[in-house]
């Protein structure tokens, strides 16, 4: 790799972008894998970055962009190999944007393209799933506009709809309807801290706990990610017990922005 490379700077002058594309599948259950099938697919994806990253470590690389997969975030069956490396990739995208400050660091986990190792017989399993293929030009229209997006998050779920309509799960447009990610039905006896938190009277919920549940929503909605903090936190209305009312549900609903998660908390 190292060779490769120099040639490559001595031909074309220095390298400032990776792109790292390489993949094979061995679908195949658990039971029915062996050890060589595993190191080939996981070897393929994490041995392969790990060569591309050492061989570029001095590079003032602007961007790195990984095809990782929305089976590493959703899992399938017969992949779990591949389930595992996409995964690994997308958190060795994560340490990397940490090392490399300046350098747009993105792992995009695509779902099923019109081509490449996307079988006539995948195609069918797809589409009784409901889930559409990428078009080549539209997937490749996409990689380039994440590569240019600075401050969007590491890891991006990229996911075409049954009539092909490409779209980015993470981030979500403010025009879809959020997912609930978990509902509470609060009452002072249920929840008796209440009792110990009380304005002009009446129990209100500590900020301190609208915090902590939000955190918890925003996990919820986003397994593997990690939960690092608010931005613009601001209580516009408090959840107050009016006397006589004692319950009220609160939903709790899930968006990452920006790499952080943030909540919307609308009150039923
Ligand atoms: N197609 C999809 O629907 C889809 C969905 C999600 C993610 N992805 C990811 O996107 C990437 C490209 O997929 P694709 O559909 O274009 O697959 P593909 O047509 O099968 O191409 C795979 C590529 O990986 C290269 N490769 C395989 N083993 C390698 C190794 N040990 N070292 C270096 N290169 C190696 C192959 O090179 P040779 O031809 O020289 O062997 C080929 O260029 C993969 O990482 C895949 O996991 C694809």
């Amino acid at each position: 790799m190292r060779n490769l490379l120099a040639g490559i700077r001595q031909k074309h002058g220095q390298i400032r972008g990776l792109v790292h594309g390489a993949g094979v599948l061995a679908d195949r259950l658990i039971v029915d894998k062996s050890i060589d099938q595993f190191a080939m697919v996981y070897g393929t994806k994490v041995d392969g970055l790990h060569s591309l990253l050492s061989a570029t470590a001095e590079d003032e690389l602007r961007f790195i962009a990984l095809f990782s997969s929305t089976t590493g975030r959703f899992g399938r069956i017969g992949q779990v190999d591949y389930a595992v490396a996409n995964e690994v990739l997308n958190k060795l995208a994560q340490a990397e944007m940490r090392k490399r400050p300046g350098c747009r660091v993105v792992s995009i986990n695509w779902g099923p393209w019109d081509g490449g190792m996307v079988t006539p017989s995948l195609k069918k399993v797809f589409a009784g799933e409901g889930i559409g293929l990428i078009g080549l030009a539209a997937g490749g229209d996409f990689l380039v506009r994440e590569i240019a997006a600075t401050g969007s998050p590491v890891e991006v779920v990229a996911i075409a709809g049954a009539a092909g309509e490409l779209s980015a799960i993470s981030p979500i447009s403010r025009s879809q309807v959020l997912p609930e990610a978990f509902a509470l039905n609060l009452t002072v006896n249920d929840y008796p801290f209440l009792r110990s938190h009380v304005l002009d009277g009446k129990a209100v919920l500590p900020m301190a706990v609208i915090v902590e549940w939000l955190a918890h929503g925003a996990l919820h909605g986003n397994p593997g990610l990690r939960f690092h903090g608010f931005n613009d936190l601001r209580i516009c209305k408090g959840v107050v017990f009016e006397q006589g009312s004692p319950c009220t549900s609160v939903s709790w609903q899930a968006r990452p922005r920006k790499g952080i998660p943030s909540i919307w908390c609308p009150l039923n």
